[in-house]
């Protein structure tokens, strides 16, 4: 069998990529990463300036083609924090690899960045949990069947493959969104490999598993994260209830339509804890 792994190794062509990125932006090094998923690119309307960058420019990535989702990097000062968001991603069910799923986050790494913000759009399984909402993922389970970190073990110092995802979802950001917002519930995602929704029998499953939401993206970069022991911090925005608990069926132009209506709600907040995580950083700064 041949192999199937991407040449070069995919932390190489992430530190190329963010060689390219600090070219382009005049920017040596950022500090958080920001993952806008449906219904969150919102926020780049409230974080003015910036400078563009097309994913096409930079080596390793493919263009995006998921509805909802651009195919750029904007590269930002917020108070003294340099922030990476990336407008739009890369998913699996496009047809690409894990490690094309990982790219952007090991090149945010590459970069300097030791946070990492992934925000999507999910079915959830509580139907007392308000939708248009943001729910906090305190943890996840991966039935895409894959890992960013299959393939040879990455180099040392590189951590090696047999990473710890014990604290996966950083506690203290967690906390912080909670500090921010005390209404918004927590909970555990499933992300499945898609593009098709869940029957009702892979949500009773997830159900069953521990789950209450359900998503096709976000598990892959959060292990490429961890990996690197970036803090992580993941939020849905919950746009329907999953497959059989749904009153009607499920289509992603409604998806879409509920993530656009709820947007500047859910763009003010993840704006809030930007801006909370630009004090910190500058407490923590030597002076
Ligand atoms: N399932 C999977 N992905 C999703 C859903 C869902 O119900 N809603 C938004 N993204």
């Amino acid at each position: 069998m041949t192999s199937t792994f991407p040449l070069p190794d995919p932390f190489e062509l992430a530190r190329r990529a963010a060689a390219v990125l600090a070219e382009r932006t005049g920017r040596a090094q950022h500090d958080l990463f920001v993952v806008l998923g449906s219904g969150w690119a919102h926020v780049a309307e409230l974080l003015p300036g910036g400078i563009d960058v097309a994913m096409t420019q930079l080596p390793g990535f493919p263009e995006p083609s998921a509805a909802g989702h651009g195919g750029a990097f904007r590269s930002l000062d917020v108070g003294g924090l340099r922030v990476l968001l990336a407008l739009g991603r890369v998913h699996l069910y496009e047809g690409h690899d894990p490690q094309a799923v990982a790219h952007g986050v090991r090149m945010a790494w590459a970069a300097g960045c030791g946070t990492v913000i992934l925000t999507n759009a999910a079915g959830i399984l509580n139907p007392d949990w308000p939708l248009g909402r943001p729910i906090v993922i305190s943890d996840h389970i991966n039935l895409t069947g894959t890992s960013p970190l299959t393939g040879p073990n990455p180099t040392p110092p590189l951590p090696g493959r047999f990473a710890d995802m014990s604290t996966a979802y950083t506690p203290a950001l967690r906390s912080l969104v909670h500090r921010l917002e005390p209404s918004l519930p927590e909970g555990v995602y499933v992300g499945f490999r898609g593009p098709q929704f869940e029957t009702p029998a892979e949500v009773r499953m997830a159900g069953l598993l521990g789950g209450s939401l359900v998503g096709m993206s976000t598990v892959l970069e959060a292990i490429a994260a961890s990996h690197l022991r970036m803090q992580v911090l993941g939020l849905s925005l919950a746009t329907n209830l999953a497959a059989g608990l749904s009153p009607a069926p499920l289509d992603g132009d409604h998806v879409l339509a509920v993530a656009r209506e709820n947007a500047p709600w859910v763009a003010d907040l993840l704006a809030r804890i930007i801006h909370e995580l630009a004090t910190e950083h500058n407490q923590q700064a030597p002076q």
